[in-house]
Formats: C-alpha cells, structure tokens, sequence
C-alpha cells in the first residue's frame, strides 16, 4: 500500500464489462449543517458480496438508507439496472427488489417461519372465504416457504412452521435473510447480521451470503466485524466523513490497511 494523494482510489471489480445492478452516482445527504453523505458513489455488481465499512459517523447507515428508500438523497442520482429510480419510502425500494435486513431484527417471534417469509405479503386463499372473510393461505404459503428456502440453499430451518421464537438466534438471522433473498428480489442489504451472534451462528449466516451470491443474488453487508468483511466480501467500500474513502479488495489490501484507510492514517 502507498501513502501517496495520487494513488488510484479504486479497484475493478472482477469483471468490468457487467454492468451495475445498482449505481449511487453523487449522492449528497444533509441534516441541517450536518453533512452525512458528502458526493458519495457506489457501483453493485451482479454476484457480488460489497461490503461498506467506515467508523462511527462516516455515513454507512445513511448510504445504505438513501439506497433502500428510507431516506431521500438531496443530490445524486440512484441507477437500477441501469435506470434511474426516485425511492420516497422503503417499499418503493421493495416494490423494485431491493430487501433490507435492518440490525435490529424485522422478525416476529410468536409467528412461525413461513409466515415470517411472509409477513407484509401474505397471501389470501383464492375462494370465497379468501376473498370475503380474507382467510389466508397457510398450507399454501408453507409449501411456496418450504421451496424457496430449498432454492436459496437454506438447511438450516427445516421445520417452517415452527414458532421464530424457537429457533437460535443464528437461525433467526437465517429467517429474516431468508425473507430478503426470497421471492424474487434483485439485492440485498444486510446491516450487521453477525453483530449479535455467536462464532459457528455467524459462519453460518456468512456462509448464507456466500451462497446467495453464488446464486446470482448480490449482497451489501454493513459491517465493522473485519476477519468477517475480509472474510466474505469480493469488494469493500471504506466510508470515511461522509465520502467514500477507497473501494478496494481483499487480495489488493489487508485488514491493517482497511483500518487505516478508515481512519484516515493513509489513502489507499
Ligand atoms: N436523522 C439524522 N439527523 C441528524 N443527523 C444525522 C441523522 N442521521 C445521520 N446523521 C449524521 O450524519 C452523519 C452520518 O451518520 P450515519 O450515516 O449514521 O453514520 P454511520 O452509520 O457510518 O455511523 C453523522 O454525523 C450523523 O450524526
Ligand atoms: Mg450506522
């Protein structure tokens, strides 16, 4: 790592000819004289694990906000697929695909698993009494739970319809990641999803992501868990006062150099 002003501030992704799923281009947030966002831009690959780290205060949580709806950028602009989209509130950015497990867990304890993978989109039955009492589907939203936790490769929640509040609390992270990866969505953004766990829970969730990226799903992880960042991510963008200070690479930098570009000790 050089320590020099002139050095290149980011590393390529694996393959340069893919074009972005999701793009921030200058995305400026402020809160009254408080700049959180100071012209920050992002670039999501398909199949990629991006991770955005930065200490307390370097704007990860109000990027990763304006990226999900639930803040509206003052200046810049957001690309899907290449599009630009307006998101006012976080369902616009659902509606769009884009799934956000916030740290303070989105799950329902007394309810079971598939009503989890669920909840906010449950399904009535499609006679009479679904459309007029607007009784549920339950055997039918557990059989459509049972396969989309086999096609996101999740064996750790066998049982769908056992209580959530039942299960470790790795395999709660597993529920509410489950919830965002499942029924189509395009990204993922996970806000410290091994901050609250175990060693063998959080391998298990990180495994997770691995295997949502290898199919396909690409993942942004919020994290300031560093052998976890440098363990599971192909790329990491380092928030520093509100800019983005480097996007690099586990291969290009080690973890001391992430910290240190973090910190402002050196540039990448
Ligand atoms: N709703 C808000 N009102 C006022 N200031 C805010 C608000 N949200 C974030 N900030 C400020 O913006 C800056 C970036 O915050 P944040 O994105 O939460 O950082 P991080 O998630 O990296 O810790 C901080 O100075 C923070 O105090
Ligand atoms: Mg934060």
């Amino acid at each position: 790592m050089t320590v020099t002003e002139a050095s290149v501030p980011s590393v390529p992704p694996r393959d340069p000819n893919r074009t972005p799923i999701l793009q921030a281009r200058n995305l400026v947030k402020t809160f009254g004289r408080v700049v959180g966002l100071d012209g920050v831009s992002l670039d999501l690959y398909p199949g990629e694990v991006l991770a955005i780290i930065g200490d307390n205060g370097a704007g990860k949580s109000t990027l990763i906000k304006c990226l999900t709806g639930a803040e509206i950028p003052d200046e810049g602009q957001i690309l899907l697929s290449g599009e630009q989209v307006h998101f006012k509130r976080p369902q616009d950015a659902r509606t769009h695909g884009i799934e956000t497990v916030y740290q303070n867990l989105a799950v329902s304890p007394a309810l079971d698993v598939a009503s989890n993978l669920y909840l906010g989109r449950e399904e009535r039955l499609s006679n009479i009494f679904g459309k007029l009492f607007r009784v549920l589907d339950t055997n039918g939203m557990r059989k459509r739970a049972k396969e989309e936790l086999t096609r996101l490769g999740i064996s750790t929640l066998q049982d769908v319809t056992v209580a959530v509040e039942n299960l470790s609390g790795g395999q709660r992270q597993a529920v509410a990641v489950a919830r965002a990866a499942a029924f189509g969505s395009k990204v993922v953004v996970l806000d410290e999803p091994t901050a609250a766990l175990g060693v063998r829970e959080s391998n298990q969730v990180l495994q997770l992501v691995r295997d949502l990226r290898d199919r396909g799903l690409p993942v942004i992880l919020i994290s300031h868990n560093m052998p976890h960042v440098f363990d599971v991510a192909d790329r990491i963008h380092i928030q520093r006062l509100g800019k983005c200070a480097a996007t690099i690479t586990p291969e290009s930098h080690n973890m001391t150099d992430a910290v240190a570009i973090m910190t402002g000790a050196a540039t990448a």
